[in-house]
């Protein structure tokens, strides 16, 4: 059992919270299959714009191409956030969603978290936050259900033998334990910003990216419809992807749905 002010709590979390759109309403469970799932149901009514999904546990928790995201009870953010009124792309989203986790990472932690494309959030190298977003159709509207875990309080014998060695949490990279109450609500102040940046000025937002990214400015190699390709990162474009100056001359795009980063 953790300590007892960690444990999540809709009044508390809304009491210390400054945002205006999202987190205007909270919702937290003690276990559900996803929280992704919960939040689809109620994205169907446009109103629950900003409306945020808690959980201590999920039983079907899901990470991006089809993997599991398992958890222990009350060891992380397990968080879904319901967006109805967005008015930019959702490649621009995805970026926005990334910057924000970094961001507030950085700020709780104190180190610089960085971006590994397209949304693995690393501290130290080890991954300690994943995104998914989904988007879905809603009679003639589209929605957006973006999917953030944080791992916080594991420890390295609680991650799966697996990825042992590539996850970490945050209480294993600070000295201190992780509150995850304080945690949320500077998750969802840093993503309001986010999404108010990049609606204004879209190339704030690419700027932070990179300021984040553990690819820029650095050679890798990737895996592109089954093909290898190597080069150096100039970059990203909201639209098409990862900008690789290849080794064999040229540059070329390389958008996330195709693409893996290979060591
Ligand atoms: C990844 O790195 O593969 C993405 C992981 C996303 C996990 C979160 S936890 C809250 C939300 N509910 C889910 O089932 N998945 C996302």
């Amino acid at each position: 059992m953790r300590r007892a002010s960690d444990k999540l709590d809709p009044d508390k979390i809304q009491a210390g919270l400054k945002t205006n759109r999202i987190g205007k309403r909270v919702l937290v469970y003690e276990s559900t299959t996803s929280t992704n799932d919960i939040a689809s149901e109620y994205a169907k009514n446009r109103k629950n714009d900003g409306l945020v999904i808690l959980a201590e546990q999920q039983t079907a928790g899901r990470g991006r191409a089809g993997l599991k995201w398992i958890t222990g009870k009350a060891d992380s953010i397990l968080c879904s956030i319901i967006l109805t009124e967005v008015t930019f792309s959702s490649d621009l989203l995805s970026l926005v969603s990334a910057v924000a986790v970094a961001k507030t990472l950085t700020k709780t932690t104190g180190r610089s978290a960085q971006i590994k494309w397209p949304n693995d959030i690393l501290l130290d190298g080890k991954k300690a936050a994943g995104i998914l977003l989904e988007s879905k159709q809603y009679k003639i509207s589209i929605f957006y259900i973006l999917g953030i875990g944080i791992n916080c309080h594991q420890k390295t014998k609680d991650f799966p033998h697996e990825i042992r060695r590539i996850a970490t949490s945050i209480d294993l990279e600070t000295t201190s334990t992780c509150n995850r109450i304080l945690l949320i609500q500077e998750l969802l102040s840093s993503l309001e910003q986010c999404l108010k940046t990049a609606a204004s000025d879209s190339r704030k937002i690419i700027d932070q990216w990179q300021q984040h990214s553990i690819l820029y400015h650095h050679r890798i190699k990737l895996v592109y419809n089954g093909q290898k390709f190597e080069g150096h990162c100039m970059g990203i474009d909201p639209q098409k992807g990862l900008i690789l100056k290849l080794d064999f001359g040229g540059t070329r795009f390389f958008d996330a749905a195709h693409t893996s980063i290979i060591k």
